[in-house]
């Protein structure tokens, strides 16, 4: 089954250009301005009248929903909450009338994910599930939703089921957007982004043995901060929760300008940060955030996009993803982090697929 690979976690990203092509297959409407989706369950009526989305899930499943919870509101303009599955079950908030719900789990057997969606149900809600497992506890339970057609994930740390996650996001995203402001051609360049990701994300896999030169000089190092911006905030801490389970080197993630209230505290020539730099309104932003951890010593690791033109010096390392459209961005983004945590870890010996103390599926509570 590994064919060529060492891991199976190896397998997973590399396979992650079909894997994106799986979940899109046959789910974008003939005239090519949205999306489709055959298992909603939901009328157009009714989804129409939704104001409130709220996303409940664990783990990397709750960080894929911190991205999608940016492009809802970025396409769609419609307000998203995201909660931790095992603290929405116990905090009893108040909830407005025309709120859809929806779980997103890989395995569909989480159980806090499941105890969070029978609470929503309780409650009079209608929950769709976004999961990878056919026919699993969360997917049965659910009043409808979408499948991610990734295949089986044996890795523990997730990979491909994460960035199909965001992929599906930005999908939904797409697809409430055309159901109210979204122009038909605005519609129609998403629609382009999205097939073309696949391809951009082959694109950064040819970068893997530049990662793994990096990691191997950058694996003894105890902690790692990783800091992006927008969508790319929540990349952050999938990649310090990916360095950290598979590598078990402390790293944290945070919106760049949050360094300064406090986080910088830690900074030093033993402590690297990995940067994502995207082109556009946070450029600038970002870049003066590198030059605070450049003048206190801290080592950096950009993931830059191919456009962004780094002041000399300013990054020890560069990893460059082609620059894509927002829709596709926090996909793209993704991959070099998952390379970096598999190399590091790899490099240190550990058990890749098996970390110590994680299972695949948390079914209990
Ligand atoms: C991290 C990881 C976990 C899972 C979490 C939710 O790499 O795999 O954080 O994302 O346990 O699992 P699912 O998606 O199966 O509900």
């Amino acid at each position: 089954e590994l064919g060529t690979y060492t891991h199976f976690m190896e397998k997973e990203i590399f396979e992650q250009p079909a894997a994106l092509e799986n979940t899109m297959r046959g789910r974008f409407s003939e005239d090519g301005s949205t999306a489709q989706f055959g298992g909603l369950n939901i009328s157009a009526v009714d989804l129409r009248q939704v104001d409130r989305i709220h996303f409940l899930a664990c783990g990397s499943a709750w960080h894929s929903c911190l991205v999608t919870e940016h492009l809802i509101e970025h396409f769609a303009r419609v307000p998203v909450e995201v909660d931790y599955a095992s603290e929405f079950r116990y905090r009893n908030m108040p909830l407005g009338n025309n709120t859809l719900f929806f779980t997103v789990s890989q395995s569909g057997e989480t159980i806090d994910t499941l105890a969070a969606l029978r609470e929503a149900k309780r409650k009079g809600y209608k929950v769709l599930a976004v999961s990878n497992v056919v026919g699993s506890t969360i997917a049965r339970e659910a009043d409808g939703g979408v499948y991610q057609h990734v295949g089986p994930e044996i890795g523990v740390a997730s990979t491909k089921a994460f960035t199909s996650q965001i992929l599906l996001g930005a999908m939904l995203g797409l697809y409430l957007g055309r159901m109210r402001d979204m122009s038909f051609s605005d519609g129609v360049e998403i629609v382009k982004a999205l097939k073309g990701a696949p391809d951009l994300v082959r694109r950064t896999l040819e970068q893997a043995p530049h990662i793994k030169a990096i990691a191997q000089r950058y694996a003894h190092f105890h902690d790692f901060l990783f800091l992006g911006r927008l969508s790319l905030f929540p990349v952050a801490l999938e990649g310090a929760l990916k360095l950290k389970e598979i590598s078990y080197i402390h790293a944290e993630g945070y919106p760049a300008a949050e360094m300064k209230h406090g986080p910088i505290a830690l900074i030093s020539e033993k402590c690297p940060s990995v940067f994502f730099v995207s082109s556009g309104e946070m450029f600038h932003k970002v870049i003066s955030s590198m030059q605070e951890i450049k003048a206190r010593k801290g080592p950096i690791i950009a993931i830059a996009t191919e456009a962004c033109e780094l002041p000399e010096g300013l990054a020890d390392e560069v990893i460059r993803i082609p620059e894509c459209h927002e829709a596709v961005l926090p996909v793209v983004a993704t991959v070099p982090v998952q390379l970096l945590s598999y190399y590091i870890a790899d490099a240190l010996k550990r058990d890749v697929d098996k970390p110590r103390n994680l299972a695949k599926s948390v079914t209990v509570e």
